[in-house]
């Protein structure tokens, strides 16, 4: 009698195993735990990586930021950045490639610069493959986004013209993303200044991505205990 309870119970532990074996992999594919999470940013006066140093902290995230070698600074940089960017033309990046395969989850955060983003991200958007990879675009500029988003068909050329580009038609970033192979969750934007053209401190930023997190999270498909429990 005994030995027919000990074979249960070697039976039913067996049977434990096998299903906790089954079923982990499948839980570590539908949550995100930050570990497969790569954020890859330029910056040029410090908001975007501000922002990304935040989330990197917050999300348990690995974070890349790639140089852009042509001298940006001052009134000239900037001229020379805004012609790039308004001609599409790349840039000289450091580091040029990216080994994206510990990662499933990529952000791509990016100033904006004459409505487009900065040619060092273009750069290394054109130089990749992101086959596979789930994508989330963040971008920074002076102004909120949202401001464009009402925009229909009948708004004046300008306006139009920037939701556009933003927002995906007339290769905008959404098309850039997945013309490279990438699956694109979606376009997270952080404005640096207020409406009446001041600039947030940084404590401000901070907190305006703090207050993004969840939403950032839920795109990512996140297992925030998981995260907090690592730290
Ligand atoms: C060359 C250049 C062009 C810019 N163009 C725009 C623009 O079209 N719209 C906007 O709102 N901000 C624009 N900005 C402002 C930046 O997008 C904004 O200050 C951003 O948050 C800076 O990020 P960073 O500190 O990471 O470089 C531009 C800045 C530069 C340097």
């Amino acid at each position: 009698m005994k030995k027919k309870q000990i074979s249960l119970t070697k039976k039913r532990m067996c049977l434990f195993i096998i299903i906790s074996f089954l079923f982990i992999p499948l839980l570590s594919l539908a949550q995100n735990t930050g570990k497969n999470v790569l954020i890859v940013y330029y910056t040029r006066t410090g908001k975007t990586k501000l922002v990304c140093e935040t989330l990197q902290k917050n999300l348990g995230a690995t974070a890349i930021e790639i140089k852009d070698k042509k001298d940006r600074s001052g009134g000239v940089g900037y001229s020379g950045g805004s012609l790039d960017a308004a001609f599409d033309r790349h840039t000289d990046i450091e580091p040029k490639q990216i080994d994206f395969s510990p990662y499933t989850h990529i952000i791509i955060a990016s100033p904006i610069w004459e409505w487009k983003l900065s040619p060092a991200i273009h750069t290394l958007i054109e130089a990749h493959n992101f086959a596979g990879k789930k994508i989330l675009l963040l971008t920074t500029a002076n102004i909120r986004l949202d401001k464009y988003e009402g925009y229909g068909d009948d708004a004046p050329y300008s306006k139009k013209f920037f939701k556009n580009w933003l927002r995906g038609k007339n290769k905008g970033m959404e098309d850039l993303a997945k013309s490279k192979g990438g699956e694109f969750l979606g376009h997270v934007h952080f404005a640096t200044q207020y409406d009446d053209k001041k600039l947030k401190p940084n404590e401000q930023i901070v907190k305006e991505t703090l207050g993004a997190l969840d939403k950032i999270k839920k795109t990512l498909s996140y297992n925030s205990d998981v995260v907090l429990n690592k730290k």
